[in-house]
């Protein structure tokens, strides 16, 4: 039997696009919903209690448009919000930190996982926990880089000032003796050619969770039999809380014409969108 009903999938922007990208070429059958909370992006500097409430609204909402299954494409809000979304949901909740985590355990060679992120992420401590759980033999080194959101957001991510903020990072975990990078922020893979080009195929694995992500969903459709098993391709739908034009704007840079116009879901009321940004 094959169950139709759509895939939830939100970010705070267009980062998460990262994993409905990697969702869509791995199960392309699958009915896509992605929601970004445009109202209160970034989510990296806010309280983890706000991040969590804002996660726990947007999962609600996704559950009332009869998902199967949510993702959480966002390192800060898996951070914030996947266990307390677990207890209140019953849908199953996929997170990116524990994909991403187990890649980091798989690639390292010499035990020590450098580890970039928000600083929500960070501080955390949540991929810390998750590389241990997977392998407590290995160190991890966390690091917070804020600013490369707002340069992916402004489809900067091939431009000098993401080079600077990279190269720096490098020769930060270089010297610490990382043999492997986690992108723990689901806008870095977007960083990858800038990435690449300051590596030149050097020792540094560079790890992400979109692709293990798309494959841990693939994984759970199959056990609890939730899968379409549709060949059709069916595109996915686009959702924001605010700017939508700022967000087809992005999503345009960074991934070309390939995705439909968003659709603004007016979540919060006027009251709590006062903190938005522009
Ligand atoms: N995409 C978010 C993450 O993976 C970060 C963006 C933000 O700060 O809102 O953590």
């Amino acid at each position: 039997m094959s169950d139709t009903r759509p895939i939830g999938v939100f970010d705070s922007g267009v980062g998460g696009l990262t994993v409905l990208q990697q969702l869509h070429a791995l199960l392309p059958g699958e009915r896509l919903i992605y929601l970004a909370d445009l109202a209160h992006f970034p989510y990296g500097p806010r309280y983890q209690h706000e991040v969590r409430d804002f996660a726990l609204r947007i999962i609600d909402h996704l559950v009332g448009l009869d998902t199967k299954l949510v993702v959480v494409a966002c390192n800060t809000a898996t951070a914030a919000a996947l266990n307390a979304a677990r207890e209140r949901f019953d849908v199953p909740i996929v997170g990116v930190i524990a994909p991403g985590a187990q890649a980091a355990v798989e690639a390292t060679r010499n035990g020590r996982v450098a580890v970039i992120s928000t600083e929500g992420t960070r501080a955390s401590q949540e991929y810390v926990h998750a590389i241990k759980e997977a392998n407590p033999g290995v160190g991890v080194l966390g690091l917070a880089v804020p600013d490369l959101v707002d340069i992916v957001e402004a489809g900067e991510a091939a431009g000098p000032q993401a080079h600077a903020i990279l190269a720096e990072v490098l020769t930060e975990i270089g010297g610490w003796g990382a043999d492997t990078l986690v992108l723990g922020c689901t806008h870095y893979p977007l960083l990858r050619p800038t990435l690449q080009r300051l590596l030149h195929g050097g020792a540094v694995s560079v790890v992400d969770s979109a692709e293990t992500t798309a494959a841990r969903v693939g994984r759970i459709l199959t056990v609890n039999r939730l899968g379409a098993g549709g060949e059709a391709t069916v595109a996915p739908v686009l959702l924001v809380t605010a700017a939508p034009q700022r967000f087809a704007a992005s999503a345009e840079l960074l991934f070309g014409g390939s995705l439909p116009e968003p659709t603004l879901v007016p979540l919060w009321d006027a009251a709590a969108l006062s903190g938005a940004s522009p």
